[in-house]
């Protein structure tokens, strides 16, 4: 990525080991920014670190486990102390869980929505208040096309990454007028790790991570409020959502949208 306004920027990037979240980090380190990479395991971080080595921007590895607010307080403050400031936050960090709601287990559906939902909510706690006394920043959230228009066996996933969302987009309208934008994207069936045992049909095929971070950051950078990638796929199963429910219904039993795995 060549040089552009985020150029010399300090950010964080939780989820930064994953597929979404290192592709975002590649990005932003090759624009010459500064990001601090959060995730809970160490080593892959480590790993992306020296993968950037050569990039004009330098890295920080700040592990922390985004559901537990000190925790990841205290890799916000390991950023702030090493670069003085954060002006771009990405929340990416996720994990996905699958079931009939009916048969599920409720302290799955709490782990969830504490990773996504909670997990937004004290990235942006521990760093938006210094962006608005700075009067400039952006905020990227990592959603799901699922929380538009979800699917069976999500339920928990889906629900959480709809919390997520209108959090999002709550608090983008909340920081009107601060000079602190937030981005939202809600992409599809990405191919990383979280989706490595799902299979899919041919008609919804997994897009790459690259794509959905580069549409984040030409989000972040165009003040976009969202973006659902791919362009047209999701529309159309949340346009056939609003126009008759039935219809999306029909269309994700015909063709399997659900997805399955090997032994389901
Ligand atoms: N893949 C898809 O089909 C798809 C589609 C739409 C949206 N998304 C969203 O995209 C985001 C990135 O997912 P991905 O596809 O890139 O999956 P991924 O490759 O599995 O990456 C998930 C990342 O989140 C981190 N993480 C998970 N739980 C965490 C926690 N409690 N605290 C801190 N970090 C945590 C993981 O690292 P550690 O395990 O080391 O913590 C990893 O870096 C997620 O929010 C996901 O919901 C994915």
């Amino acid at each position: 990525m060549s040089k552009h306004q985020f150029t010399g920027k300090r950010a964080i990037v939780t989820g930064a080991s994953g597929g979404i979240g290192s592709c975002m980090v590649r990005d932003l380190t090759a624009a010459g920014v500064s990001v601090g990479l959060v995730a809970r395991r160490r080593d892959p971080l480590e790993e992306l670190r020296r993968e950037c080595s050569a990039n004009p921007g330098p890295t920080l590895v700040a592990p922390a486990d985004v559901s537990d607010r000190d925790a990841l307080n205290n890799a916000v403050k390991a950023i702030r102390d090493a670069w003085g400031g954060i002006d771009i936050a990405i929340a990416s960090a996720g994990t996905y869980i699958r079931g009939l709601a009916l048969e599920s287990d409720p302290a799955q559906h709490l782990d969830q929505w504490r990773t996504s939902y909670l997990g937004v909510l004290h990235l942006f706690q521990a760093v938006v208040p210094n962006m608005i006394e700075g009067g400039w920043g952006r905020l990227g959230v990592v959603s799901s096309v699922d929380a538009l228009s979800g699917v069976p066996k999500e339920s928990a996933y889906a629900a959480g990454k709809a919390a997520e969302a209108s959090l999002a987009g709550i608090l983008r309208q909340e920081l009107h007028g601060t000079g602190v934008h937030l981005t939202t994207v809600f992409p599809s069936r990405t191919d990383t790790a979280m989706t490595t045992s799902l299979q899919v049909p041919g008609i919804s095929r997994k897009i790459e991570p690259e794509r959905v971070a580069r549409v984040m950051i030409r989000g972040m950078l165009n003040k976009r409020a969202r973006s659902i990638v791919p362009f047209i796929g999701p529309r159309l199963l949340i346009g056939a959502d609003i126009a008759n429910t039935y219809l999306k219904d029909t269309l994700v039993r015909r063709f399997r949208l659900s997805g399955w795995l090997e032994d389901e």
